[in-house]
C-alpha cells in the first residue's frame, strides 16, 4: 500500500502499475476537502516512489465520482473573495501536480464523473469508459463555472467551441457520445474495465502511447489562429446570450474565460479560470443555485423519510373527474405503472381526459423520448368509467371535479361510501379548505389534499396539505405515491389557498392596485419577465389561470384571510370576469390570443381591457422598474413569511422550491425568502416600510422585523 486515506487509497501493483481508488465511507465519492488533501498526499506518495511506470485512477463505487461536495460550499462561499480564490487556487493546484506526475495515468470511468469527477479525468493523460459511464461539468446549474481545471483542459481536448457546449449547457454525454468527441479514448463492456485501462496504460508506459505529446497539449494554448478564435467565441457568445439571457453569469464568464486563456499556458489560463470561479462563487445568482439545489435535497430527503412509513402501497389509483387535471393525473399515473380509474359523469369528458393522454405521449412520440410500447402501456393503464363500483377495489382516489364545496363535497361522500376502509381519499382542490371538505367524510383521518399544479405532466410539485385530523399514515401514504408518480411532495398544513396560491394571490391584488393606481399591465409584464425573471407577468398568468378561476379564488381568500385579502372592488381581474374575458380559455383576458401566420400560439395586450379598466383607474402614468417589483413581491414575501411563521410550511427551503416547482419563480433569485435574504432582511423591512400605506398585505410581521435586527436569517437552521 502506498497511500491509504479515506476517501481513497493507492497500491502497488507487480508490474509498477499503481491503482489509485476512490472508495469513499458513504455511498458515493466526491470531493469534499478531505478528499481534495488525500488526492495531494497520494501524488505526493507516488512521486516519491522510484518503482511506480503508471498510474489506473478508478472508483470502487458503483459510480466513479459525482463532483464536488456541494454541502461545503455554503461555508465556502461566505469566505470573502480573496479567501475563496486561495482555496480554489490550491485546489486546482493539487489536480496539475496530479497531472504533472512523471509517468502516465489513466482513468477508468464508470457511471458518473461529473464537475470534479470530470475534472480528475481531464488531469489524466488517457481515458477509458465503460458502457454506463456519463460524463459532464454541470457547474453552470449552480451558477458555477469548473474550478478544477475544467476550463483549461476540456477546450485543449476536445476543442473550444465543444468544450463551450459542454460547459454552458452543464448536460453529461453517454460514454459513446463522449468517445465521439474525443473526451474519451475508448469504450469497454464494465466486466473489461480495469483489464481495458491497465492494458492501455502498459501500452503508454511501453511507449505505443504518445501520453507525453497529449499531456503537453492540455497545457499549451489552444490551437486556434486569431480568426478562429474570434468566430469560435463569438458564435459561442451570441448562443449563450440567447440561450441563458442576462440572468445567468456563469455561462457567459465561462465563454470569457476560455476566450481570454486561449493563448496561456496551462498556468495563465488556470489563474483566470480561478479569478473566474472566484467571482461566480461571490455572485447573487451562485448563491441562490446552489441555494436551490441544497433545498431540493432536503424536500427530497424528506419526502423519502415520510415515505418509508407508509404502511400501505398504492397500486391501484382512481381519478374523479375526467377534466384538465383529471386527465392530466390519471396519465401521470399511469406512465409510472400504477394502474387509475378515471370516472367521471359524462362520456364526452372521459373521451377528452383519454384523447389528452394519447396526445402527451404521441408528442413523446414524435420527440423520440415515448416508446410505442410506453404509449400501449399508459393508455391501457387508464381505465375509463361512468360507474362507481368500479373503484371499490382502488387504494388512493384523487378527486378532481369541479371547483365548488357543494359538488365536492357529494362526490367525497359518495366515494367513501363505494370504496374500503382504508382506502385513501384525497381532493386535488385549488383553494377548499382541506377542514371543510373533511367534514363530508365519516373518516376524515385519512383524507387530504393532493394539489397538483397544471399541466401536471410538467409541473414537478404536488403540494399535500394535511388537515386537522389527517392521520401520518395518509400523508405517509401519500407522499410516496406521488414520489411514485414522479412528482415532489411538500407537505403543508391546512389554510386558504395553501401554501403556493397563499402567496400568488396577494401578489396578484399588488398588481391590481398598480393597474388600478395608472401602470399599463404590459409595461408590468415586461418588468416581471424581463427583469425580475419570471415565465410569465402577473397580467399573462392570470390569463393562463383565467378569470373565473381567479376571480373564486380571491373570494375564498378573502373569506379565510379577511384581514389582509378583503376583494378589491372594481379590479382588472373582476372587470374582466364580470364582462366574460376570462383569459386564455375564452381567447381574451388582459390579451387577446390567436394563431400566428405559422400556427403558433400569439397574443396581443387588448384594446377592450384597456377600456374597461379606464373608469376605474387612475391616469396612465410609468413606473420605474423597481417600483413595480416591490409593489407585487413585497405581497407575495410577507404572505410567504406569514406561512413560516404560522407553521403552514416547515422551512424556507421548502417554501422556495414551492413555488419554484409550483409557480416558476426565477431559478437565479432561487425563492422567495432567498430573494429577499439576497436584499438583505433589514433592506426588505425598508422598503415594505416605504409601500405599507398601500394597504395591509404590505405591512411586514413582528417576526421578520426582530430577524432583521437581530441579524438572523432564514436559512440557518435548513438549507
Ligand atoms: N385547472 C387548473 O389549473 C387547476 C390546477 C390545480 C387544481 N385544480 C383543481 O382541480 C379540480 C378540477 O379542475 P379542472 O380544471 O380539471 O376542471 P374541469 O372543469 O376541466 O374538469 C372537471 C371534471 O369533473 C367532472 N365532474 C363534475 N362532477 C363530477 C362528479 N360528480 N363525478 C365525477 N366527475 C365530475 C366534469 O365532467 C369535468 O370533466 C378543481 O378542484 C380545481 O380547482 C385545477
Amino acid at each position: 500500500m502506498i497511500y491509504e486515506g479515506k476517501s481513497l487509497n493507492v497500491t502497488l501493483l507487480p508490474n509498477g502499475i499503481a491503482e489509485l481508488v476512490f472508495d469513499a465511507q458513504g455511498s458515493v465519492n466526491k470531493f469534499d476537502r478531505q478528499t481534495v488533501s488525500e488526492l495531494d498526499e497520494a501524488t505526493q506518495a507516488l512521486k516519491s516512489q522510484s518503482d511506480v511506470k503508471g498510474v489506473l485512477v478508478r472508483s470502487n463505487k458503483s459510480t466513479f465520482i459525482v463532483g464536488a461536495d456541494i454541502t461545503e460550499f455554503t461555508g465556502l462561499f461566505d469566505m470573502p473573495a480573496e479567501e475563496v480564490l486561495t482555496w480554489v487556487a490550491k485546489t486546482s493546484q493539487v489536480f496539475d501536480r496530479f497531472e504533472d506526475l512523471p509517468f502516465p495515468t489513466i482513468s477508468a470511468i464508470n457511471g458518473f464523473a461529473l464537475g470534479g469527477g470530470c475534472e480528475m479525468t481531464l488531469a489524466c493523460d488517457l481515458r477509458v469508459a465503460d458502457t454506463t459511464a456519463a460524463i459532464g461539468l454541470p457547474e453552470v446549474k449552480l451558477g458555477l463555472m469548473p474550478g478544477f481545471g475544467g476550463t483549461v483542459r476540456l477546450p485543449r481536448l476536445i476543442g473550444a467551441d465543444n468544450a463551450l457546449e459542454w460547459m454552458t449547457t452543464g448536460r453529461d454525454r453517454k460514454a459513446a457520445k463522449a468517445l465521439a468527441e474525443g473526451a474519451v479514448d475508448a469504450v469497454v463492456a464494465p466486466e473489461k474495465l480495469r483489464d481495458a485501462a491497465l492494458s492501455m496504460l502498459q501500452d503508454a508506459i511501453d511507449g505505443k502511447f504518445g501520453w507525453q505529446a497529449r499531456r503537453a497539449q492540455k497545457q499549451a494554448p489552444l490551437k486556434l489562429n486569431k480568426n478562429e478564435s474570434m468566430m469560435s467565441f463569438s458564435t459561442a457568445k451570441a448562443m449563450v446570450f440567447a440561450q441563458a439571457g442576462k440572468h445567468y453569469p456563469a455561462p457567459h464568464a465561462m465563454v470569457d474565460t476560455v476566450a481570454n486563456a486561449a493563448r496561456l499556458d496551462r498556468a495563465g489560463a488556470l489563474e483566470l479560470e480561478n479569478q473566474g470561479f472566484t467571482q461566480l462563487a461571490k455572485s447573487d445568482a451562485a448563491k441562490a443555485q446552489v441555494g436551490i439545489f441544497l433545498a431540493d435535497q432536503l424536500v427530497k430527503s424528506k419526502g423519502k423519510k415520510q415515505a418509508k412509513a407508509a404502511t400501505k402501497d398504492v397500486k391501484q389509483t382512481a381519478v374523479l373527474g375526467a377534466g384538465i387535471m383529471g386527465g392530466g393525473i390519471a396519465y401521470q399515473s399511469a406512465v409510472k405503472g400504477t394502474p387509475v380509474i378515471m370516472k367521471d359523469i359524462n362520456q364526452g369528458a372521459l373521451d377528452l381526459g383519454l384523447n389528452e393522454a394519447a396526445k402527451i405521449l404521441g408528442k413523446g412520440m414524435q420527440r423520440g423520448k415515448v416508446t410505442p410500447a410506453v404509449m400501449a402501456s399508459t393508455l391501457n393503464n387508464i381505465v375509463p368509467t361512468l360507474e362507481y363500483s368500479a373503484i371499490k377495489d382502488v387504494d388512493l382516489v384523487i378527486e378532481a371535479v369541479v371547483e365548488n364545496p357543494k359538488v365536492k363535497g357529494i362526490v367525497l361522500k359518495e366515494t367513501e361510501q363505494n370504496v374500503s376502509d382504508d382506502t385513501v381519499i384525497c381532493s386535488n382542490t385549488s383553494t377548499i379548505s382541506i377542514n371543510q371538505l373533511a367534514e363530508s367524510l365519516e373518516k376524515p383521518e385519512r383524507f387530504c389534499g393532493m394539489h397538483f399544479f397544471n399541466p401536471v405532466h410538467k409541473m414537478p410539485l404536488v403540494e399535500i396539505i394535511r388537515g386537522e385530523k389527517t392521520t401520518d399514515a395518509t400523508i405517509a401514504t401519500v407522499v410516496a405515491a406521488t414520489l411514485k408518480m414522479g412528482k415532489t411532495p411538500i407537505v403543508v398544513n391546512d389554510c386558504p389557498g395553501f401554501l403556493v396560491n397563499r402567496v400568488l394571490f396577494p401578489y396578484f391584488a399588488g398588481f391590481s392596485k398598480l393597474v388600478m393606481d395608472g401602470a399599463d399591465f404590459v409595461a408590468v409584464d415586461k418588468v416581471m419577465e424581463k427583469i425580475f425573471g419570471w415565465p410569465m407577468g402577473p397580467a399573462y398568468l392570470l390569463d393562463v389561470v383565467g378569470m373565473d378561476t381567479a376571480d373564486h379564488a380571491s373570494s375564498v381568500m378573502a373569506d379565510g384571510i379577511p384581514e389582509r385579502m378583503q376583494k378589491i372592488e372594481n379590479d382588472p381581474v373582476t372587470l374582466l370576469y364580470k364582462s366574460e374575458r376570462l383569459g386564455q380559455k375564452n381567447g381574451k383576458g388582459f390579451y387577446n390570443f390567436s394563431v400566428d401566420k405559422r400556427g403558433r400560439p400569439a397574443k396581443k395586450s387588448a384594446d377592450e381591457a384597456y377600456e374597461l379598466f379606464a373608469p376605474h383607474c387612475a391616469d396612465k402614468r410609468d413606473f420605474e422598474a423597481d417600483e413595480i417589483i416591490a409593489r407585487v413581491m413585497i405581497p407575495m414575501a410577507n404572505e410567504a413569511i406569514r406561512c413560516l411563521e404560522e407553521g403552514i410550511v416547515g422551512s424556507a427551503a421548502e417554501a422556495d422550491m414551492a413555488l419554484l416547482y409550483g409557480l416558476g419563480f426565477p431559478p437565479f433569485r432561487g425563492g422567495v425568502f432567498r430573494y429577499i435574504e439576497t436584499m438583505g432582511l433589514a433592506n426588505f423591512v425598508a422598503l415594505a416600510d416605504k409601500y405599507a400605506d398601500l394597504g395591509p398585505i404590505y405591512q411586514i410581521s413582528d417576526g421578520v422585523r426582530e430577524m432583521a435586527v437581530s441579524g438572523k436569517s432564514y436559512f440557518s437552521q435548513s438549507a
